[in-house]
């Protein structure tokens, strides 16, 4: 089956399904979100029992991967105990809001999906990937989860009652419930509650400080910064909720991260494509572009980009200044000149300019991004 085809498949069993909940459920949505919240948190849907979900993406900690796993954080660790990640494991906070995977005629743009490179369509499909993937949890293959899901009597007595009592004769479409309630718990608030100090002061209950207001202007002035460009409040009109991005694809021009592939094992001369390496997409103008990120809990989920290249959120801001202003040529981090980017040709270098920002602006830009913590995330900010 190509990639497509098993999109298509997971489209048509998924309404299948849902249209069987619609007619045949009597249990209310709670019922699969509390399946899908302990799914999300067992460790037994990796081959050793080592990982969950959780590991991953800690509900603790902004919903990041916070071990350091030996690459200070940059990439993930998988069930087998030695296999490094190349990409660093983005927050599964608001993931639930970026709309599916598709090309949008009005921008003539990709936009949405899970993953770096869109290529899970959406939360459904993308909980289906990590399990059975050898470098993350490792399951020999779908019928060997499906199997030990078995050995737990609360998902038998769940999955039964919610899909019905011969679920479990047929492996896909038990895999296909596993991954619908594992959808279900993240698309719940815990995941995107709004309540950060930003939505508290979009309500009135909290007051923005002078240097906080000052970036909080800076970031959506487009005679100052062009962060709002792509960090868009809302991807359109009908999305509930502010997540800064327009779930669009740019090469910002983010370098290799050499230190996690010395770690990895993956040569120094490998290049991740970003959205060329989704399977539905061919053309070499989308060489090197990677999802736009949602900025909610920014300053609690370093390190920063697709593969966690940058340790601090002022490497970041740096970053974007050094297009614009001579003064930053170097990486604070290492005091030494920039790397270039992964992939040079396509870096979109008309949306990153702007006006160079003083070290004083930089520092309420921050401050701003800051304002972004979700309530219970706010312990965390250093
Ligand atoms: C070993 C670490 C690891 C485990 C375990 C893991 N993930 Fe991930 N997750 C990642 C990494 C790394 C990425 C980014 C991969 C990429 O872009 O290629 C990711 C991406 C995601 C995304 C996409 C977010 C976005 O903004 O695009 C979601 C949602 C997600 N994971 C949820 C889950 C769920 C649900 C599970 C359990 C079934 C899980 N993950 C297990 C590391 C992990
Ligand atoms: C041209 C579109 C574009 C513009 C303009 C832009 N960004 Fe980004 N931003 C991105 C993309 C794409 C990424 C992910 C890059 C990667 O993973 O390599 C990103 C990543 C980030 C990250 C790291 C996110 C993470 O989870 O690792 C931060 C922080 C950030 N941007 C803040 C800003 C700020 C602040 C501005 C304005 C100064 C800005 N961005 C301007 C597209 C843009």
């Amino acid at each position: 089956m190509t990639s497509y085809q098993s999109y298509l498949y997971q489209i048509s069993t998924a309404a299948i399904l849902s249209i069987y909940s619609l007619t045949t459920l009597a249990a209310p949505d709670q019922t699969l979100v509390n399946l899908g919240n302990a799914l999300y948190n067992d460790t037994q849907l990796s081959n050793n029992g080592t990982q969950s979900c959780a590991t991953c993406h800690n509900p603790k900690h902004g919903f990041i991967d916070n071990r350091d796993n030996g690459v200070k954080g940059a990439g993930s660790l998988g069930d087998d105990g030695h296999s490094i990640g190349d990409r660093n494991a983005p927050t599964a906070a608001y993931a639930s809001l970026s709309p599916a995977f598709h090309f949008d005629t009005k921008s003539q743009k990709y936009k949405g999906g899970q993953f770096h490179d869109g290529r899970e369509t959406d939360l459904k499909g993308q909980a289906g990937g990590p399990p059975t993937n050898p470098i993350e949890m490792g399951m020999k293959d779908k019928a060997a989860l499906v199997k030990k899901l078995q050995n737990n009597p609360f998902y038998v007595q769940s999955f039964t009652s919610l899909f019905g009592k011969d679920i479990f004769s047929d492996v896909d479409q038990a895999y296909l419930a596993m991954t619908k309630s594992i959808a279900a718990f993240e698309s719940t608030t815990e995941f995107a509650p709004f309540d950060s100090k930003y939505d508290r002061y979009l309500k009135g209950e909290y007051t923005l400080t002078d240097h906080e207001e000052l970036g909080r202007s800076l970031f959506f002035s487009n005679n100052n910064t062009n962060c709002a460009t792509c960090h868009q409040l809302k991807a359109s009109e009908d999305q509930t909720g502010e997540t800064f991005t327009n779930y669009e694809y740019h090469n910002i021009g983010t370098p290799k991260n050499t230190a996690l592939r010395s770690k990895n094992g993956k040569s120094s001369t490998h290049i991740d494509h970003g959205l060329l390496e989704n399977p539905a997409i061919t053309d070499q103008q989308h060489d090197g572009k990677f999802k736009v990120p949602t900025l909610r809990n920014i300053a609690v989920t370093g390190p920063y980009m697709h593969n966690g290249v940058f340790q601090e959120l002022s490497t970041v801001l740096a970053f974007y200044d050094k297009f614009n202003n001579k003064k930053r040529h170097l990486n604070p981090e290492n005091k030494q000149p920039w790397n270039a980017a992964e992939v040079p040709a396509t870096v979109n270098k008309k949306d990153l300019k702007a006006k160079k920002l003083t070290d004083a602006k930089m520092a309420a830009l921050e401050a701003f991004l800051r304002t972004l913590t979700d309530k219970r995330f706010e312990h965390l900010l250093k």
